[in-house]
């Protein structure tokens, strides 16, 4: 099959854990930029990329790539790349996204119309028609510019691929179901140990880990633009590889995955998506304030996004919000029209209370880690600890570190609790 140049966008900091992701389905690694990993792959590593990847945003088809200092140069650069190899006579295509970064040409809608009269040139030249119908199957485009390079690529994904199709029932505040993985992906948890949420929200954290510890493949539940792409993937490879990654799931795992939350409408909405997802077997969701928080058991996880305060009553702590179009990586965020913030004013002291109510119920529990995602600047001093390590991150438009505060391995053989 034809080779491709595949590009996966994931969060900025996320980069070692796309890599391993792509490593694991079998796919060998060409180049790794901020917020995003290049790799070579067919038409089933397409499909494949789009179903199991976890943590990637989206997954890119690499038309081409070239130098731009004018808009005279990106005309000729895009007129230039083999489109008919990629689109047919009646296709739908527009750049959809236009994003630059310390380069000379950065107007988007400029980028956007130049390209789209360009790849109309190309389009006219090779097939001898001089209108275009776009009447067929989508062809969306996207260009990322940084320091004057151009990388033109074409999105096979459609809507996020954080969108999994389950979470249905909204919430305040949720993380976005990739970067939930992400983070998980990025401790030591692995299926099979214990995992609590004590401020689950709509239980994204779980219904990731218990869709790790199934085996079950993220993107099964919903349907890519490159699905109609028949020119260059045969429906069949669609097929396979839905059947491939029906065929790994195993809901007969032992699992030990914990949600709480103070709130009743976030648990039933927990509850609601887990069982979308497929995985409500697994988990176990639970009102509980964190001052409630504990567990029997040794060596257990809790890997949480306790309250940031977004909007405090006093408005004086929280995370850094950017507008949309000024975030620090806006050029390649995928992720400028998923602000995410509470919705509920919350007082410092409320906020203080919360962390140190954490802390404390973290050092009652024998042997656990605890990883925390947050944008709320005093996490460390009110949680009472300083992290081990941390790294910066972005959830949506907001910064927010998560920090880790790993325990004790257990031994070869653990003694029972
Ligand atoms: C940022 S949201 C978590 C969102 C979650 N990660 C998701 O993906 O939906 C914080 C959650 O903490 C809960 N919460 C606030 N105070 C709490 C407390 N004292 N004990 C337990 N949960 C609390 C809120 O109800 C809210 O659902």
């Amino acid at each position: 099959m034809q080779q491709f140049e595949l590009i996966a966008p994931c969060h900025f900091g996320m980069e070692s854990v796309m890599k391993n992701e792509i490593y694991d389905i079998g796919y060998e690694i060409t180049e790794v930029d901020d917020g995003r990993v290049t790799f070579a792959g067919d038409a089933e590593a397409i499909a494949r990329a789009n179903i199991n990847l976890r943590c990637a945003e989206r997954v890119l088809l690499k038309v081409g790539s070239f130098h731009a200092e004018s808009f005279e140069d990106l005309f000729q650069g895009t007129k230039a790349l083999p489109w008919e190899q990629y689109l047919p006579r009646d296709a739908k295509f527009w750049v959809t996204k236009a994003a630059s970064v310390k380069s000379k040409v950065f107007s988007p809608s400029d980028i956007q119309s130049v390209m789209k009269k360009a790849m109309v040139d190309r389009m006219t030249e090779q097939y001898h028609i001089s209108h275009f119908p776009e009447d067929g199957v989508s062809y969306p485009v996207r260009v990322f510019i940084k320091k004057d390079e151009v990388t033109v690529a074409l999105d096979t994904t459609g809507e996020s691929l954080h969108k999994r199709g389950y979470r249905k029932a909204s919430v305040k505040a949720p993380i976005a179901e990739n970067l939930a993985a992400g983070l998980i992906m990025l401790t030591p948890w692995k299926p099979g140990r214990i995992l609590v949420d004590p401020f689950c929200g709509s239980g994204t954290f779980l219904i990731e880990a218990a869709m790790m510890s199934a085996h079950m493949a993220p993107g099964l539940r919903r349907h890519f633009t490159a699905e109609g792409w028949t020119n260059l993937i045969p429906g069949a490879v669609w097929q396979d590889a839905r059947t491939e990654a029906e065929e790994e799931i195993d809901l007969s795992v032992e699992t030990d995955l914990q949600g709480y939350d103070i709130d009743p409408a976030a648990i039933a909405a927990a509850r609601e998506n887990a069982r979308l997802a497929g995985v409500d077997k697994l988990i176990h969701f639970q009102v509980r304030p964190v001052s409630s928080l504990s567990h029997p058991k040794k060596f257990g996880f809790l890997i949480t996004n306790p309250p940031y305060g977004q909007r405090l009553k006093d408005a004086t702590r929280g995370g850094e919000k950017y507008p949309v179009g000024k975030h620090p990586h806006a050029y390649e965020s995928e992720f400028d029209e998923e602000l995410t913030e509470e919705d509920r004013a919350i007082s410092k002291e409320e906020l203080s209370g919360i962390y140190r109510t954490l802390g404390e119920r973290f050092q009652m529990l024998d042997s656990w880690s605890m990883y925390v995602i947050t944008a709320y600047e005093d996490a460390e001093k009110d949680l009472g600890m300083k992290a081990a390590k941390n790294r910066k991150l972005y959830n949506g438009m907001i910064k927010t570190y998560f920090y880790m505060f790993p325990g004790p391995k257990p031994t070869a053989h653990p003694r029972k609790n």
